[in-house]
């Protein structure tokens, strides 16, 4: 770092601006919050007073020169980035910019299939031709991880002329895999690597944390602030370090992605974020990691589940309950619920619980609740297991339809089995996490239903909005 991190240019700036008392004739219309109703206003007022637009000396996100462009630099000089773009539109707006970015209609991209939804949609946007490579079933954890180097390999042979590659890392759970190798490969072939690493902000940090992708070559890396650091919910960092892909193209398809009018308050918090990792301690960090290791013993003192060991490969802040069979994950994630715990995510037989980048202090109130929930969770009384792990039989996939032709096509909806050997017009998501059992565009096989019925009767979320499944007509 050659920078001095104490500086935080957003946050200074507008704390300098409400000092002078400013008089609002400009939007937003709560005027600096003076008009704001009733109780909402002690809880927003003041926030709203940091709510400002791009007035004089506040700089403009989207062609940054004074206040934001000095911010950026210094989160790229944290994160080790030739430049660092701030996302108003979260990890989401990232993804798309960076697919669009590397695709025109027709262009090929690799892209692991179990990817955020963010990249489907890029993906649709851009008319790009996808080719899927699938995740492997990882027994050591019980779910579907990462791609392996094997099947990236098979899919760079056959598909050398793709415009890039997407990769997810880490993984909801905070699982990585060894993705440097992958990058190089990629790079033989001269093909950029995208990362959406929205779950490994603090990555950079270093130890105990695993290696961020920057650091292992990745061209362009989207981290969302907000999940891990201490950011306000959407905001996110683009970093860019690549030969391959030139920054006025990503800005180009963030400001047609982002809003005209993008909020300060996250970008004063992306500032302080990066302020907040720049000045953390290894002593800060030794008692984050003693806390976190206190939390996951006082998690494991249930019968109902185990708590998964952390691999050096993982990211230690996340700790996942991997419930018992003869228990529904859905009756822990309730019971924790109860006592006004709230996990981050539940599959159909995990539940994960994050803990922040600051040590845990309420141990005795998590050992009285992780009893009372053991006290309370009954035998369940259908013991089926459901065979998710084959759920990708081809590891490298394309889909039936291009996005244009499925652009032009009309579509109908029909009850669930009715869709088997149609092309699905919509994708069928285990959500969370987001896994695609079904993709838009790809040929429906009695495997996706039996899998998504399974799924559904362990009482897992499928994102959809109504019942049945859209197809398109011939
Ligand atoms: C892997 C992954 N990528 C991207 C996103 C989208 O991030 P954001 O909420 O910052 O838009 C998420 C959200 O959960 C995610 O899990």
């Amino acid at each position: 770092m050659k920078q001095n991190h104490k500086r935080i240019p957003i946050f200074d700036k507008l704390q300098q601006f409400t000092y002078t008392n400013p008089i609002s004739f400009h939007v937003p219309g709560h005027k600096n919050g003076e008009i704001f109703p009733g109780q909402a206003r002690t809880y927003f007022d003041s926030i709203l007073k940091l709510d400002m637009t791009e007035l004089h000396g506040l700089d403009d996100l989207h062609a940054p020169t004074e206040v934001i462009a000095e911010a950026e630099e210094l989160a790229a000089d944290f994160f080790d980035s030739d430049h660092t773009f701030f996302l108003v539109g979260g990890s989401t707006a990232g993804n798309l910019a960076m697919v669009l970015a590397a695709c025109s209609p027709g262009e090929k991209i690799i892209v692991q299939r179990n990817c955020h939804k963010s990249v489907m949609n890029g993906l649709e946007l851009s008319g790009a031709k996808p080719v899927f490579i699938a995740p492997e079933y990882d027994e050591a954890v019980d779910r579907y991880t990462s791609p392996s180097y094997s099947i990236l390999k098979e899919a760079l042979q056959k598909h050398s002329d793709a415009k890039a590659i997407v990769l997810t890392y880490p993984d909801y759970f905070g699982r990585t895999y060894p993705i440097k190798a992958m990058i190089d490969l990629a790079h033989s072939y001269n093909i950029p690597v995208f990362v959406d690493e929205a779950h490994g902000v603090h990555f950079t940090l270093g130890k105990p944390f695993p290696a961020s992708a920057l650091s292992l070559g990745a061209d362009a890396v989207v981290q969302s602030a907000h999940k891990m650091a201490p950011a306000m919910t959407m905001a996110s960092y683009l970093h860019l370090k690549s030969k391959f892909i030139s920054k006025e193209r990503i800005a180009h398809y963030l400001q047609i992605i982002q809003s005209s009018s993008p909020s300060y308050p996250l970008m004063a918090s992306l500032d302080i974020a990066r302020f907040f990792l720049a000045k953390m301690q290894t002593n800060e960090l030794e008692h984050i990691l003693q806390s976190v290791n206190g939390v996951r013993d006082i998690l494991d003192s249930c019968d109902a589940w185990n708590v998964l060991p952390i691999e050096p490969e993982d990211d230690p802040l996340k700790i996942t309950l991997h419930v018992k069979q003869f228990y529904s994950v859905q009756d822990v994630a309730r019971l924790f619920e109860k006592e006004n715990l709230y996990p981050e995510l539940i599959t159909h037989n995990q539940l994960l619980f994050i803990q922040g980048l600051k040590p845990f202090h309420k141990q005795d109130q998590l050992q009285k609740i992780v009893k009372r929930v053991g006290e309370q969770l009954k035998i369940k009384s259908n013991h089926d297991t459901i065979e998710i792990a084959k759920l990708f039989p081809e590891a490298i996939q394309e889909l039936a339809l291009s996005y244009q032709e499925m652009h032009a096509r009309s579509y109908r909806r029909v009850p669930f089995d009715e869709g088997i050997e149609h092309i699905a017009a919509e994708a069928v998501i285990a959500y969370p996490p987001g896994i695609p059992i079904i993709l838009k565009g790809e040929r429906i096989t009695a495997a996706h239903l039996a899998a998504t019925r399974q799924l559904r009767n362990q009482g897992v979320r499928i994102q959809q909005r109504e019942s049945g499944i859209k197809i398109y007509r011939k």
